[in-house]
């Protein structure tokens, strides 16, 4: 058995945000599955290079077009392994044996007699990378809601894929596979799309910039390949199209494509499919749409204005609202991103509703499983677990509704679902420890029926950290780790199976798995206020009256001091004017506290306090920086001296 599966492959003009990697853990999570399953898995990423956005980008930074998009490809490749992605290929479009793949396409393409020359004269959308019609512009601007840029005008030689001639077929293929386009609703948006009419395609562009077309296509000098064209040949790249014929039928045709919903309809639901057919391809198994993560009500872009949520400075906020570790934070977010919202509809995502699913549903529902039961072996069983042979038939149950309720929601890419079923048999855990009450079994000296109630407990926590590999690996290794296991191969098989718990193992040392602090913290806030000078070009227009509700004063350093168990921040005391404040900044990377005492700083004064670290922080001190240089953090002081308290406008 074998399972390719897919994510976009990135535009680089810009640094990934949470919206990018949204896609990127979802196929994470189903290639860790299918893995467990002990399939011969392919999970494929990448970078979309060829783009003229891209070189745009470049420009506007004084660099080098190839430096600069392989400086930005090896920001996406750390960002995705930081995310504990495990991806097996990481593809370039950049790379020679994906220009291989794309002009070997393009001669089957030719070969076909679906591609013919002629001549487009329109409009170009730079930033979506789109051709549209006259009618379609939107005051003559680019009609996508999300972008409405000028549009350019082109007129040019150009080579057309016979796409018009594919609509019947691709109806027919899309009636005959239900699960081919998935959610059902943008099925019938891309059946209505198709029954609209097709309109050939335009596939090149002239331009010195992208994939040549192949010498043996006639008339093509100076051509390259149209960069959506180029992109999604990336999924036969990988799959070792033209040159690795073993490789591209073990692999091809994937399994699952997934995508947002803007790349859908147009690119991957039809024209892909249509290319696939006339190259004589098999198509994809699945073509998964997924919503937008948005930012009060506006898609998170990686270019775009607003507050951009970017993993690193997300993961911060939690570390520092909870005092857990990087790994737990960064499972939070992955459990997070796949539970508060149906894969297919778009979500806001919000400091608050993290931190409550961290709370509510790591820390209590899956934490305190751990918490209740490890102590008590502890304690009645001096650390052992207890050996017996009888399962507690309801839990036993409840665990294979769990893993058969995850296994359906798998196919259809439904990871709520598939969570929410996990997290039931959570709950019949806990309850089962509230029946049993395993204390005061141990207190009428019951210990037969104590050892039972307490294995049955340690297998469900066994296969608890089994169903939750896939979303939350280092979590799932951390509970096997706290149950005694070292070394412990799972399989995807075992969360059917009950009493794979050795009798006799020594558990290892409880630690809080999801630790709790104070979580009244204004996490919206912490998100939005995350450095990134990547934005500050675009951040939206505010009125000097929105302006003048920030109430930014002088204030003086006169105590400082590190805060336990966090690196990166400083609780100061800061005087301005009558009053003293104390301020939690997380600046501790480029002051020591000794340098900060009798120092003139600017804060933000009536900024709605925050417990951080289990610290009051009551306003927030000024600071720039070099994004992703900490130790390039400068506060903000007045040029002259002003007195404490002084109001800063
Ligand atoms: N390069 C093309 C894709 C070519 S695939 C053959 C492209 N790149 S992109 O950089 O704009 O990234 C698009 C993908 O990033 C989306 O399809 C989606 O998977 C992901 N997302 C980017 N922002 C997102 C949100 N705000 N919310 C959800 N997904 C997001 O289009």
């Amino acid at each position: 058995m074998k399972f390719y599966v897919t994510t976009p492959i990135y535009y680089v003009n810009a640094e990934p945000t949470v919206g990018s990697a949204y896609s990127t853990i979802a196929a994470d999570v189903l290639a860790r599955y299918h893995r467990l399953r002990g399939e011969d898995v392919l999970f494929a990423t990448g970078t979309d290079e060829n783009a003229q956005k891209n070189v745009r980008a470049a420009e506007e930074r004084g660099l080098d077009p190839m430096a600069f998009v392989g400086e930005m490809a090896e920001q996406f490749r750390r960002e995705w392994l930081g995310l504990n992605i495990e991806f097996d290929d990481f593809v370039r479009t950049t790379e020679e044996r994906h220009h291989r793949a794309v002009q070997a396409f393009f001669e089957a393409l030719y070969k076909s007699g679906d591609l013919y020359l002629g001549k487009y004269e329109g409009w170009y959308c730079v930033s979506d990378e789109t051709f549209f019609r006259e009618e379609e512009l939107i005051d003559g601007n680019c009609p996508n809601p999300e972008c409405g840029k000028k549009v350019e005008w082109i007129a040019e030689p150009v080579y057309f894929f016979r796409f018009s001639k594919y609509g019947d077929r691709l109806l027919e293929y899309i009636e005959r596979n239900p699960g081919f386009l998935l959610p059902e609703f943008r099925r019938n948006e891309v059946v209505n799309f198709i029954r609209g009419g097709l309109r050939d395609s335009c596939v090149t562009r002239h331009s010195s910039w992208g994939v040549p077309m192949p010498s043996s296509i006639p008339d093509s000098d100076g051509m390259v390949v149209y960069v959506w064209t180029d992109a999604l040949v990336n999924y036969l790249t990988c799959a070792g199209y033209p040159d690795d014929r073993e490789r591209f039928e073990r692999y091809w045709p994937a399994d699952v494509h997934i995508m947002a919903k803007d790349i859908f309809t147009r690119f991957h639901a039809t024209l892909w499919p249509a290319m696939l057919m006339a190259a004589g391809l098999p198509l994809p198994k699945r073509v998964v749409a997924h919503g937008w993560w948005t930012v009060g009500g506006e898609k998170i872009s990686k270019s775009g204005g607003g507050v951009v949520p970017r993993p690193g400075p997300v993961l911060d906020m939690v570390m520092a609202e909870t005092g857990c570790t990087r790994e737990r934070a960064l499972d939070a977010l992955r459990y997070y991103m796949l539970r508060e919202v149906p894969f297919g509809q778009d979500g806001e995502f919000s400091g608050e509703g993290l931190l409550g699913r961290y709370a509510d549903d790591l820390a209590n529902d899956l934490g305190n499983l751990l918490h209740r039961v490890l102590p008590m072996i502890a304690r009645y069983r001096k650390g052992r677990i207890p050996k017996t042979s009888v399962p507690d038939p309801d839990l036993h149950r409840a665990a294979r509704d769990a893993a058969s309720g995850w296994e359906r929601a798998a196919k259809t890419l439904d990871f709520r679902s598939g969570l929410e079923a996990i997290w039931s048999f959570l709950a019949a855990g806990n309850r089962f420890i509230d029946r049993k009450a395993p204390w005061a079994l141990a207190k009428s000296g019951d210990e037969e029926a104590l050892d039972r109630v307490l294995y049955s407990a340690v297998e469900a926590i066994r296969i608890a950290a089994l169903l939750v590999a896939p979303v939350m690996p280092s979590t799932a290794d951390e509970i096997e780790s706290q149950l005694g296991f070292r070394d412990w191969q799972r399989s995807w098989a075992q969360a059917h199976e009950w009493g794979l718990v050795p009798a006799g193992q020594q558990i290892g040392r409880p630690t809080p798995l999801f630790p709790r602090q104070d979580q009244g913290g204004n996490a919206a806030a912490k998100v939005a206020a995350s450095p990134d000078t990547s934005r500050s070009k675009e951040m939206p227009v505010i009125s000097i009256k929105e302006f003048q509700k920030i109430d930014l004063r002088v204030g003086e350093v006169i105590g400082a001091e590190a805060v336990s168990g966090a690196d990166k921040l400083l609780k100061l005391t800061v005087s301005i004017g009558d009053e003293q404040r104390t301020m939690v900044a997380g600046i501790a990377t480029a002051y020591e506290p000794g340098d900060l005492v009798g120092k003139k700083v600017v804060v933000v004064a009536n900024l709605e306090p925050a417990t951080i670290r289990g610290v009051r922080s009551e306003g927030m001190i000024l600071a720039g920086w070099v994004e992703g240089d900490e130790k390039s953090i400068a506060m903000v002081t007045p040029d002259r001296d002003l007195p404490n308290g002084a109001r800063v406008t």
